[in-house]
């Protein structure tokens, strides 16, 4: 029998995680939010799963000098205020005894001449080699340094061609344009071989887009009808009602497209449109991901009729509650021209999808927070309830929820009871609390974990992201010569700009709210 499909990490789910050998997991930017609000929080859970090998270790690395016991102390604090399981002493105890700290810059060669000679005493305390996961977590402008410094160090060298290989995961935003990318994929490919690489986009750790994958290709009814002859459009919102709070300083080098468009969108609109894999293996799936990015047609800019909307949240209401604008935000510039909401309409070309437009949406402080994908299929032919003013047959949509509230919902048209034929939509859900309790892992805990095995399936591979920045880059350079031109406003609380509306109405379609 072909076990090979049992033998895959990603089918076979977390038992087969417990196989990760023993591991230190290195973070620079240690002292940062993302540290304290996403990952020690992951570790701690895996730590509450019992998932964590036997020999696991943490190291955090920074500029600020920070005593181990205050370090241990900073991450108690964060499993208190962020975990999702409330902190338990005696199982943080454990990860605590082996969580240390090393202070240095991130472009300082003795530094990683040190946090070598902490992994290496490590190793020779426990008596066996382990594997090191440098977790690269601070503002991309030190990704280099550090990859570098990994380099000249020989740490990312260590153990190569063993299981206990070292690996890297960096953050994003990988890159800031084409250009750039390609540089930093050429930085990485210098000091790390392809599979000892994991770009991460935590949105692929979400246990929603992963059911994207299992909903699509593991059902029979979908697959007939997700193309052209039945979709009339898809629709991707990943809609936030937060502003940017106290990350003005990052957004205003950032904005909605390099932020969330780039990255998290397009691989919600790569998993919807690519075709089937081969397999469930990290290349089959990333190979058909970046089959799909490329058959994304060039942008058409231009500003009335283009496919490309930006705006920026001026001051309004988020839960009766008055908020201020953007230019009015901490670190952000009164003269800003960063955008907060980006909507695109793209056309792919290829067999399965030319002529079927993708909306895809993102913004900050909008109606509320929602991200979801909407599959809306075509009208039905002919007009067997058209005769009545009475009837109103809509359009047939699947509709992923991917936060909150996740599931899925399928709307249909119904009769309504009674001796008239009337019509209405109605829904059919599927919810994850109701039908599997609410206690799901978070994106960081598979994604941690995922890289201590090995497994790239829910990472993003060089060229993927490559073909991405050449679909925005583009925008960004057009937005440059525009500067504030064409930047639309809408208030905090809303759906977006007008423009956005507009996009859709040339194809005579609107956007849902979800
Ligand atoms: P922070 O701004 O909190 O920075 C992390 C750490 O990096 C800081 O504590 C600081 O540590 C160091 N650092 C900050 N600025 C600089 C600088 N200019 N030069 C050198 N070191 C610096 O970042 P986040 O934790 O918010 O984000 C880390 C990474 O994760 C980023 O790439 C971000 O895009 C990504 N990310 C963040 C998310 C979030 O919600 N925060 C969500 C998704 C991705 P020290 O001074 O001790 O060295
Ligand atoms: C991050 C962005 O990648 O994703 C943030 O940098 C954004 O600006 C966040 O708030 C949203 O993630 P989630 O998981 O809360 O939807």
């Amino acid at each position: 029998m072909d076990n090979s499909s049992s033998r895959h990490p990603f089918l076979a789910g977390l038992s087969k995680h417990r196989g990760a050998p023993p591991t230190i997991v290195v973070i620079f930017g240690a002292s940062g939010d993302l540290t304290a609000r996403k990952l020690i929080p992951a570790i701690y859970n895996l730590a509450c799963d019992n998932l964590l090998p036997s020999d696991f270790h943490l190291v955090g690395f920074g500029r600020s000098k920070v005593p181990d016991e205050e370090f241990r102390k900073l991450a108690e604090e964060a499993i208190t205020q962020f975990s999702r399981r409330p902190y338990q002493e005696e199982i943080w105890k454990r990860v605590a005894e082996r969580t240390f700290y090393e202070a240095g810059g991130y472009d300082e060669g003795e530094a990683f001449v040190r946090l070598r000679e902490r992994i290496e005493s490590i190793e020779k305390s426990l008596g066996n080699p382990v594997q090191s996961l440098f977790y690269v977590s601070t503002p991309p402008s030190v990704f280099r340094p550090i990859l570098e410094g990994l380099g000249s160090s020989g740490l990312a060298k260590r153990h190569r061609g063993t299981d206990r290989a070292s690996k890297v995961i960096i953050e994003k935003p990988f890159g800031r344009d084409l250009a750039s990318a390609q540089e930093l994929n050429r930085v990485v490919a210098s000091v790390f071989e392809e599979k000892q690489v994991f770009r991460i986009d935590h949105y692929l750790g979400k246990e929603t887009v992963q059911d994207l994958l299992v909903q699509r290709f593991a059902n029979t009814i979908f697959e007939p009808i997700w193309n052209r002859r039945y979709v009339d459009c898809v629709q991707i919102t990943v809609a936030e009602d937060l502003g940017v709070g106290t990350r003005g300083g990052y957004y205003e080098q950032s904005g909605a497209m390099r932020d969330m468009i780039q990255n998290h969108t397009m691989q919600l609109l790569a998993l919807t449109a690519m075709e089937p894999p081969v397999s469930l293996d990290p290349e089959s799936v990333r190979d058909e991901k970046v089959k799909v990015l490329k058959a994304i047609r060039p942008l058409d800019l231009s500003l009335e009729e283009g496919d490309v909307v930006r705006g920026q949240y001026a001051e309004g209401l988020i839960g009766g509650k008055k908020v201020p604008g953007y230019t009015q935000e901490q670190g952000v510039k009164e003269e800003s021209t960063t955008e907060t909401y980006t909507a695109l309409r793209l056309k792919i070309s290829n067999w399965r999808w030319e002529g079927v437009p993708f909306y895809l949406r993102s913004g900050k402080r909008m109606a509320r927070r929602v991200s979801e994908i909407a599959i809306q299929f075509k009208r039905p032919p002919g007009h067997l309830f058209a005769e009545s003013d009475l009837i109103q047959v809509s359009p047939n949509t699947l509709a992923f929820q991917i936060q909150p509230d996740e599931g899925s919902t399928v709307l249909l048209n119904s009769k309504i009871p009674g001796l008239e034929t009337r019509v209405q939509p109605v829904k059919m859900h599927f919810r994850y609390k109701t039908t599997f309790g609410s206690n799901t892992p978070e994106a960081y805990e598979r994604l941690v974990l995922d890289a201590m095995i090995g497994d790239g399936t829910l990472f993003i591979r060089g060229d993927e992201t490559e073909a991405s920045w050449k679909l925005v880059t583009p925008v960004h350079e057009w937005w440059n010569s525009l500067g504030i031109r064409g930047m639309e406003t809408y208030a905090a609380g809303s759906w977006g700009p007008l423009a956005a509306e507009r996009l859709l109405w040339k194809n005579k379609h609107q956007w849902r709210r979800p």
